[in-house]
């Protein structure tokens, strides 16, 4: 009994001793230590275009009362903060890692670069981390999640990360969500990844991931979404992943994957979005495919799917994309869909149809009427095939624009109805995209390909030479400069065009690679503008650059080169494609140099611009 009780005082001591220490803990990292690391990172922030920390976060107020902060009710901790889509430049200091209560901290839509600090693995009480579309670059600290152990979501999509994935993670049983897409990373995934059960949503797109999809896949049973696509994944599909029975939406376009399509697909009854377009599948189209009565996007394009368009199909009333195209482009495609057979009678079951793509197959006999049904329809593709007949229209298409495509002339390109077919064509965007893809390449090789970076400093379309092939060319490296110390390098006088030139140029006569970015931006407009900089329209302060500013934000297509126009027959998949293209040139063209995306990055997003144009735009 004496001894229980001695036991039970010595354990209450010590229980004492541990709460004791941790309220020294708590005396030293107090509310002023939480602005002291707020002010610190108020310091690495350089530009603040809406003036949001500038004006609000003094230290003449309380921290938690500062924008973006929130405060716990009983300790007045800073325990979120949230700093999202402020458009600031900056770093994370070290410091932040002393917001010791901190649950949330979310920075996305930033320009925040450099790396992450080491100093976030202290945030031990973290469960939201977003960090998504900023600038940050090197690798995942391997300390990070050491000991976080209340982590649910951690999104670093859209950054310049690359390197592994710390092991600590793989022990974390609270992660819900990962977003890495839209990085560097390379290489296999660790098959001990999947065995992480809590995951729900898996984000690893638009990297060069490649390896195989591990069967310990299946172990993730609680998965609802699985995005890889644009990546280098390889193998065929486990058939664990037919356990993952939450699944609404994979996404694994643009792989390597090869082999069948398991009829077990059609277990997966939650998918709503099931995407497989280039890779290289192959097969029958399993007719389980009818028992997924919640899908609403099912994409096969660009496979080697061979056989008939299961019946089953037609039963899907969710159904809004039905995309089963193929490509005629043999020599820049590798495969294409021969899908036999005739178009099935009755649409009847497709009630919510938007978009029916059967483009380069080898359908044949004649168009069913039955096609009337589908009210909903708002494109329709089935040229390349050996259809007979017209395409009824009456009933079809009561939604605006509606645009229908039929045609089995490989030459004449796709014909629109209502318009005259065969039209002259000027240079396409796919051209277009192609001759400044291979500019970036020219001066990517001349930023990064030297062990000195060497600056173009008069990039303007007189020295972008077009071969036989139109293939672009940037001509005279005279006029280049080496930068002696890889950043910049001023220079008393040296050539430049106005209009193409960086404004820092113009000022300081600073020469850098980020003002080859800049003209090159310029370069870009001009392409598909076909306006130059400075010309006559222009008058008072408007220039090119603002022009495509202002239409950016209400339709780009209003200041585009009306020849694109005209021959297009796909406004939705060129609008997307000129969009994405007039953002990246006005990343190229920021004021301030660091705002820059770098040459290496353009490269890289104009590629993957061109990628999705063609993929929407059925590879043409
Ligand atoms: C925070 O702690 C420091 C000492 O570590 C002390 O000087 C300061 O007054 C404390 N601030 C508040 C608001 O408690
Ligand atoms: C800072 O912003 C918050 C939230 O918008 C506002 O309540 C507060 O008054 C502002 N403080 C200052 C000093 O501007
Ligand atoms: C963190 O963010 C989540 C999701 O937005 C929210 O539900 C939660 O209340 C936040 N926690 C804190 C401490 O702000
Ligand atoms: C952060 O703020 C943005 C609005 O700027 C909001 O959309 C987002 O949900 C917030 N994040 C969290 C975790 O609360
Ligand atoms: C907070 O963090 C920084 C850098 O990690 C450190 O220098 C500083 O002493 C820390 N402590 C306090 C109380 O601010
Ligand atoms: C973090 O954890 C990993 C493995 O779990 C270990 O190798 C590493 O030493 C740890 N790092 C620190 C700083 O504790
Ligand atoms: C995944 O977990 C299973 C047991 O749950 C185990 O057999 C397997 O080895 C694990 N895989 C890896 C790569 O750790
Ligand atoms: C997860 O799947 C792997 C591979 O299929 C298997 O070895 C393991 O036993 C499974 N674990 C659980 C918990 O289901
Ligand atoms: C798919 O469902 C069938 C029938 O219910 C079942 O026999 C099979 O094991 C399931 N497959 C997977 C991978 O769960
Ligand atoms: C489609 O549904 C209709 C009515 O629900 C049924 O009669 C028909 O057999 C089904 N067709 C297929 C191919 O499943
Ligand atoms: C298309 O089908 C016809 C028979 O209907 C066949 O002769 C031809 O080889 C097929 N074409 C391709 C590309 O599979
Ligand atoms: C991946 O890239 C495609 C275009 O190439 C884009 O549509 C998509 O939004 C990107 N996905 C992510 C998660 O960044």
């Amino acid at each position: 009994m004496a001894d229980q009780t001695t036991c039970f005082l010595i354990l209450r001591f010590l229980a004492l001793l541990l709460m004791s220490s941790l309220s020294t803990d708590a005396k030293i990292l107090n509310i002023t230590t939480d602005q002291f690391a707020l002010l610190a990172l108020k310091a690495h922030i350089s530009y603040d275009p809406y003036h949001i920390l500038t004006t609000n976060w003094s230290s003449s107020t309380s921290v938690c009362n500062w924008v973006g902060v929130t405060c716990g009710s009983r300790h007045h901790r800073v325990t979120a903060l949230n700093l999202s889509n402020n458009g600031l430049v900056g770093t994370i200091p070290p410091h932040i890692g002393n917001l010791s209560f901190l649950v949330n901290l979310s920075i996305s839509n930033n320009n925040f670069h450099g790396s992450l600090p080491n100093e976030l693995s202290h945030l031990y009480r973290l469960e939201l981390l977003h960090f998504r579309h900023n600038e940050f670059s090197g690798e995942i600290p391997s300390s990070l999640f050491n000991s976080t152990s209340s982590l649910q979501q951690i999104v670093l999509q859209d950054n310049q990360l690359w390197g592994s994935i710390p092991s600590s993670i793989f022990k974390m049983s609270t992660l819900k969500l990962i977003s890495l897409a839209e990085n560097k990373f390379s290489g296999p995934m660790p098959s001990i990844f999947f065995n992480m059960s809590s995951l729900q949503h898996i984000d690893l797109s638009n990297n060069t991931r490649s390896g195989t999809l591990p069967p310990e896949v299946g172990n993730l049973t609680m998965l609802i979404q699985l995005y890889l696509a644009n990546n280098h994944f390889e193998g065929s599909l486990p058939p664990s992943l037919f356990k993952c029975k939450q699944l609404q939406y994979l996404s694994l376009w643009s792989n390597n994957f090869k082999g069948k399509l398991s009829p077990e697909i059609g277990n997966l009854t939650k998918l709503t979005f099931l995407s497989l377009p280039y890779n290289n599948c192959e097969g029958a189209i399993p007719s389980e495919i009818g028992n997924l009565h919640n899908l609403e996007n099912f994409d096969l394009g660009i496979n080697n799917f061979v056989g008939t368009i299961p019946l089953d199909i037609f039963n899907i009333s969710t159904l809004q994309y039905f995309g089963l195209f193929g490509n005629h482009l043999l020599d820049t495609l590798p495969s294409v869909n021969q899908l036999e057979g005739s178009i099935p009678i009755s649409f009847g079951g497709l009630v919510s149809l938007e978009v029916l793509d059967l483009v380069g197959n080898n359908l044949s006999r004649e168009i069913p009427k039955s096609l009337e049904v589908l009210r909903y329809l708002k494109y329709l593709n089935v040229s390349y095939n050996k259809l007979r007949g017209e395409i009824p229209t009456k009933g079809l298409f009561v939604n605006f624009p509606a645009e229908s495509f039929m045609s089995n002339d490989a030459l004449c390109g796709v014909i629109r109805l209502n318009v005259p077919p065969c039209k002259e064509a000027s240079l396409g965007p796919k051209k277009r995209l192609n001759i400044m893809i291979d500019v970036a390449a020219a001066l990517e090789y001349l930023h990064l390909g030297y062990s000195t970076p060497i600056v173009y400093c008069d990039l303007k379309p007189s020295v972008v030479l077009l071969d036989g092939d139109k293939v672009g060319h940037v001509a005279d490296f005279g006029i280049a400069k080496l930068l002696s110390d890889g950043i910049s390098l001023t220079q008393t006088m040296t050539m430049a065009t106005i209009g193409y030139m960086a404004p820092e140029y113009g000022y300081e006569g600073i020469v850098s690679t980020r003002g080859d970015v800049y003209s090159y931006g310029i370069l870009l407009m001009e392409t598909f503008t076909k306006k130059k900089p400075i010309a006559d329209m222009f008058t008072g302060e408007m220039n090119l650059k603002r022009l495509v500013n202002e239409s950016f934000s209400l339709s780009i297509l209003e200041v585009i080169d009306a020849n694109l126009l005209s021959n297009e027959n796909d406004y939705v998949a060129m609008e997307t494609c000129l969009s994405a293209t007039m953002g990246l040139a006005l990343h190229c063209c920021a004021d301030f140099p660091k705002q820059r995306i770098d040459i290496k990055n353009v490269l890289v997003r104009l590629n993957k611009i061109k990628l999705k144009y063609l993929h929407d735009h059925g590879g043409r």
